[in-house]
């Protein structure tokens, strides 16, 4: 016989053993109890596209990390989604005019970024995207935040963990523009900025200096990017604090009532080094960042009113974001707080051993099938082994709540039920099983 062939998982790709799975159920848990309480209703789309969807409006960044293919014998480009919200704005604008508005929609898809993989940052992760369509002012980018906060919140990370910090598209092309750019090298602008931590500084001052940003300017944007004003002293402290007028940061001032009647001040900072990479961002825009500063960012998003629009729908107003779940999970588990995934995840109603009797054998799967057939989660063991001990530890080791023991009492028709957290005991008919796992569960 040949010797097997091993295959190595793919680079940036991750394999989800129990463990690691359990953490991510805990996390998507937690964004879909986040989306629900605020009204959000659940969608999804393809996991690949056409490639022109994210070359029209993505921006450079994304475009250059793409995963794109033909069919075997094809002629047309796809490309595996590398974010949604080109998905999103193309399934509004196929919508049209019959959309409901204001529409809220969340997503939790799979996506894929051909970007070097590193410490948060992988070719696959999971991103949970809550979208607002319809609702032009500040309200609804408030109302976004506060979904993002509120999974936070759930997963247990707090104000002293996490910080959003917010900026402007409009207050920072004015800085930007200020330092020598011009308005039609926008965009290309805010894509290098954004990508200032992702490249070696030589490489970002050469690329700066043919968008217009000259050596001190550089200088100038590190310092912009290294002031964070609290959301307590208010947004119109932003236009003081970098020489902005005041109608840079009107929007900001806006906001800043609506987060302030969330409770929200506390947990935000303005940072106008925020440009946000993807090109399509009109005014607004924000990122979740660990207080500690040890990782890339935990979520972003923003303000997109011409996306629907771009892709030939009507003229939507939309803002929303992405979370992500690497980073997300690392913070958990430095944090201490991934321990409560493993407290979720779910246990065994009963775990029934067997005496080896040829009738608790006999009895065996059609009573898991019954109780099964009512609900019940059931486990019993498949090893060989009929040692009462052993199946007893095996059933404490799955963190089982009761055990249900097939013993000499089935002659008359009996089984003992012993109830893992309590200990107590009893010998009951099997067909009272049922009732008394439900109540006992129950209590
Ligand atoms: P993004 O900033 O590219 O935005 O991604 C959002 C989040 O997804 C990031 O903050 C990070 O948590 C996670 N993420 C992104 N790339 C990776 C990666 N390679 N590995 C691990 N995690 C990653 C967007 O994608 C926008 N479409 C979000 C949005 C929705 N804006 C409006 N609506």
């Amino acid at each position: 016989m040949s010797p097997g062939r091993s295959f190595q998982r793919p680079k940036g790709m991750r394999d989800f053993l129990p463990e690691a799975m359990m953490l991510r159920s805990h996390i998507e848990s937690a964004w879909r109890e986040a989306s629900i309480r605020h009204g959000f209703e659940e969608i999804d789309g393809p996991t690949f596209e056409h490639l022109d969807l994210y070359t029209v409006k993505s921006g450079d960044g994304i475009v250059s990390e793409l995963f794109s293919f033909q069919r075997a014998g094809g002629n047309t480009d796809f490309a595996l989604r590398p974010e949604f919200t080109p998905t999103l704005a193309r399934m509004a604008a196929a919508q049209g005019r019959s959309m409901a508005l204001p529409t809220k929609w969340f997503a939790m898809p799979d996506l894929f970024r051909a970007e070097r993989p590193q410490k948060g940052r992988l070719r696959e992760h999971r991103q949970w995207n809550v979208d607002c369509i319809g609702l032009p002012g500040p309200d609804a980018d408030a109302e976004v935040i506060a979904v993002a906060i509120t999974a936070l919140r759930l997963l247990g990370l707090t104000s002293d963990d996490v910080r959003v910090r917010i900026s402007h598209r409009g207050a920072a092309a004015a800085l930007l523009e200020a330092l020598g750019v011009p308005a039609h090298q926008m965009d290309d602008a805010f894509t290098l900025v954004d990508r200032r931590g992702k490249m070696p500084s030589q490489e970002f001052q050469a690329q700066a200096a043919g968008l217009g940003l000259d050596a001190p300017a550089v200088q100038r944007l590190d310092d912009i990017a290294a002031t964070r004003i609290p959301a307590t002293q208010g947004a119109a402290s932003i236009a003081g604090t970098h020489g902005l007028p005041e109608s840079a940061v009107a929007d900001l001032v806006e906001l800043e009532g609506h987060l302030a009647a969330r409770g929200l001040l506390d947990a935000c900072d303005w940072d106008l080094g925020i440009v946000r990479g993807l090109a399509y961002y009109t005014g607004t825009v924000w990122e979740i960042h660990d207080v500690a500063g040890d990782h890339r960012a935990v979520a972003g998003g923003g303000r997109y009113d011409q996306l629907v629009s771009l892709f030939g729908g009507p003229d939507l107003p939309a803002c929303g974001f992405g979370m992500g779940d690497v980073v997300l999970g690392l913070l958990l588990q430095e944090k201490g707080l991934a321990d409560a995934a493993m407290a979720a995840a779910p246990r065994p109603d009963v775990f029934i051993v067997s005496s080896g009797s040829d009738e608790a054998e006999a009895r065996l799967v059609p009573l898991a099938t019954s109780l099964r057939d009512n609900g019940f989660h059931v486990r019993h063991t498949h090893k060989a082994t009929r040692n009462i001990g052993k199946q007893l530890r095996e059933a404490s080791g799955c963190n089982a709540r009761h055990v249900l023991i097939l013993g000499d009492e089935l002659q008359q028709g009996d089984v003992t039920l012993k109830n893992l957290a309590t200990g107590d005991q009893s010998i009951m008919p099997l067909a009272d099983i049922a009732v008394a796992i439900g109540r006992s569960d129950a209590d």
